[in-house]
């Protein structure tokens, strides 16, 4: 769908920017934000894109010493200003704060990474010894879905006031010499490569002797990529067959060819690593539903927008830059058929669970007669814990970049899964899956969204439709609204107590999609126990999502767990104690993280522990929340201390990273995430309507590895599972309000 294209409506101007002591004109429109500017025009990669409307914060750059979010700050604003990207920085000498990033091993993924260490800059340079009250009201806003918070909390307070940090002054410099070749990551044809951070090599096949041909080279490239002659270093190609001057036969310099030979090869790979530069596609407002009227005509209008085509997912706006193809699509107009999905809503999907798990199930697990075993106990108890769907929300919105030719195709995408991305490229290609080649690129979180490959198929489709490399971006808002969801559940628990207050009767049964049914593991010695599931799929798409069905059931097993030692009048990490007598390792982990807590320890009022274990991905992970819950019912979650068995730890303090960052992962879903749905769509959008756990709520985590010399375990999910519970527990000590459903905002 190309209509005629229009004149331009808004034209580029030329503005002067002062970036890391180095000035720059660029052409750009005035509102263009000025994250696009550094990115594509100066080639600085640092600064990164997550939400684009200014509420991820990982964007952060400074203009005059100050805090901006590049993504919202148009270039005429900021015009002028002296500009700080992560790559001033890191310019020798290195500023100490990154140091300290190193010291204190605060990365992750590190997609957020920069954006919370522009942050940190600018309030050192008011506050060179900040508490931590200052950190948590300077930094709150940059998000992190790794949950590296309590690290990154440390690490403005590493070094002494000695080493507080200075900004670079702003001065004239040449700029800084692009990066080394090992650090190219395309390579477009033989003779040129484009680095990770925007830098442009051209391999050089001939030899400079004076005539010039170093220079007249890197000008063809330049001007074809519409850049600046200074991003474009050169270097000598090696003897090879592609190399072969082709008006003489070998690679031999000398017939005045130079140029003449260069001419077309050069400016077409010149032209491909142009041409790739983006496209973004539009998905339907619901999770189904087509494109009925595509109005095109103000999309093209936009300055480097070249094309806006129907493909399979929705209906992509191909352009020479991010910022062009965002504009374009911002300016697309679209209707959309509602879809066979329109009549979803939350409120259906919810009576469907409900009474799903009133039917009787698939068995999972049998032992003894539980109905026999409720009948005659002395006390029995039933309760439901609901869990809602939920994004991955990885700070990195989906992309990748796809290069399909007739014989080949290249994919460079941050996946989990190359195998599913190379079938899934060949398949659309019409290629046999040895011609594609999958580059793995870093992923900026992963949380199970990167093993679907739906961004690849975009990619891979518009390449192949344009015949022409080709990278695509998904925004916020298509993260959140087109993800694969963790799965709603429900789950349905029955329990009893004998005579002399032991649990003798366990009945779990949990409804849900298929992801949500896996993970039920209730470890404790009881005599008689049913568990089953109930498959009931309302037709949202689901995936995993960071420990899959352990991160769900472990909340309905721990809390109901808790119940029964309150019904029986006993201390709930007595009584997982007693019943985990023949889980030897079980029991030292629960012990552990229970005695550097300090459990029984008094705590004052409005105050209370809560205690979960359990057992996913080979380890077993205990966790004592310390809540406290203020007279309106605020829950303040301020220490966690964790145990893990996970067998022989070969990285202790990654062991500890994992366990931190999982405990900020799952603290986010409990307290905060849930996506919910109307009409057929999925409401929320960006991280205004989706929050993640902030650094000013991350509490204290302490983390614990039991010596083992047993084969490794997991680590990266194993600390999800007992984190809701430990809370929804310590909530009840606090304030006898026990919580079922989650997330859970506050104890009312
Ligand atoms: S605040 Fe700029 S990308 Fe999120
Ligand atoms: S390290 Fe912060 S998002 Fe991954």
């Amino acid at each position: 769908m190309s209509p005629r294209k229009p004149r331009a409506a808004a034209p580029k101007r030329v503005a002067f920017l002062a970036v890391n002591g180095a000035r720059y004109h660029v052409e750009a429109t005035p509102d263009t934000p000025l994250l696009w500017v550094l990115r594509d025009t100066l080639g600085l990669k640092g600064a990164k894109y997550g939400c684009g409307v200014g509420a991820c914060g990982i964007c952060t750059v400074l203009a005059d010493g100050k805090p901006v979010r590049a993504c919202v700050a148009p270039v005429a604003q900021v015009a002028g200003r002296a500009i700080t990207t992560i790559e001033g920085l890191a310019a020798d000498p290195m500023h100490p704060l990154l140091q300290a990033w190193i010291d204190e091993q605060v990365p992750q993924c590190g997609y957020c990474q920069p954006g919370q260490i522009m942050a940190a800059a600018a309030l050192l340079a008011q506050r060179p010894s900040p508490t931590r009250a200052d950190i948590d009201a300077a930094m709150s806003g940059v998000l992190c879905g790794c949950g590296t918070y309590q690290r990154i909390r440390r690490a403005p307070t590493a070094y002494p006031l000695a080493a507080a940090p200075r900004l670079p002054a702003p001065r004239v410099l040449v700029p800084a010499t692009p990066e080394s070749p090992s650090q190219a990551d395309v390579a477009l044809g033989p003779w040129l490569r484009i680095g990770r951070t925007g830098a442009i090599t051209i391999l050089v096949d001939r030899s400079e002797m004076g005539q010039g041909i170093t220079t007249g080279l890197a000008m063809l490239v330049a001007e074809e990529l519409d850049v600046a002659l200074d991003r474009v270093r050169i270097e000598f190609a090696p003897a090879a067959r592609a190399y072969f001057n082709p008006l003489i036969g070998e690679q031999l310099t000398g017939g005045s060819t130079g140029v003449r030979a260069a001419w077309v090869p050069l400016r077409e790979s010149a032209a491909k690593a142009r041409a790739r530069l983006v496209a973004t596609v539009v998905r339907p407002p619901g999770l189904s539903g087509k494109p009925e009227r595509i109005d095109a005509i103000r999309a093209l209008a936009v300055p480097g927008v070249r094309k806006v085509l129907e493909i399979s997912s929705g209906v992509a706006v191909v352009a020479e830059h991010a910022a062009s193809a965002l504009a374009g699509r911002a300016a697309l107009k679209l209707s959309w058929s509602a879809g066979r999905k329109r009549a979803l809503s939350s409120a259906a999907i919810h009576k469907q669970l409900h009474q799903a798990v009133r039917r009787r199930g698939a068995p999972v697990r049998r032992r003894g007669d539980v109905e026999r075993a409720l009948g005659r106990a002395w006390l029995t108890l039933e309760a439901v814990y609901e869990t809602p769907y939920l994004a991955h929300a990885t700070l990195e919105p989906m992309n990748c970049i796809a290069d399909v030719r007739a014989n080949a195709c290249d994919v460079w995408a941050p996946t989990q899964a190359q195998t599913a991305a190379q079938m899934t490229a060949a398949e659309i290609a019409g290629l046999p899956r040895k011609a594609v080649a999958v580059h793995t690129t870093f992923l900026g979180g992963g949380f199970g969204r990167r093993l679907e490959t739906d961004f690849v198929a975009d990619a891979v489709e518009l390449s192949q439709r344009l015949a022409t490399p080709v990278q695509v971006i998904w925004t916020r808002a298509d993260d959140i609204q087109h993800d694969f969801y963790r799965p709603a559940n429900i789950a349905l628990l029955r329990g009893g107590l004998d005579e002399h207050r032991r649990p003798i009767a366990w009945s779990c049964r949990v409804a849900g999609p298929e992801a949500a049914l896996d993970g039920i593991d209730m470890h404790y010695a009881i005599p008689n126990v049913r568990e089953e599931t109930v498959l009931a799929d309302p037709g949202v798409p689901t995936g995993a999502w960071r420990s899959v069905g352990a991160s769900q059931n472990a909340f309905a097993i721990e809390s109901f767990v808790d119940e029964l030692a309150h019904e029986a009048g006993e201390d709930p990490l007595a009584s997982r104690r007693r019943l985990l007598g023949h889980e030897r390792r079980a029991a030292a982990t629960l012990d552990l993280a229970a005695a550097k807590a300090g459990w029984g320890t008094p705590l004052s009022n409005g105050k209370g522990r809560g205690v979960a274990l359990y057992r996913s991905f080979g380890s077993w992970v205990a966790e004592v929340a310390e809540v406290a819950v203020s007279a309106k019912g605020a829950i303040r979650i301020e220490r966690v201390v964790a145990a893990i068995d996970c067998g022989i730890a070969v990285n202790p303090d990654a062991v500890r990273s994992q366990l931190e960052g999982a405990i900020a992962f799952g603290l986010s879903a409990a307290l905060k995430e849930r996506i919910t749905i109307a009409r057929g769509g999925v409401r929320e959008r960006t991280f205004e309507d989706y929050p993640l756990l902030t650094m000013a709520e991350m509490p204290e985590v302490e983390v614990n590895i039991v010596a083992s010399d047993a084969p490794p375990g997991g680590v990266g999910e194993p600390g999800v599972p007992p984190i809701a519970p430990a809370v929804a527990n310590a909530v009840f000590a606090a304030s006898g309000k026990r919580i079922r459903t989650l997330p859970f905002r506050s104890a009312r």
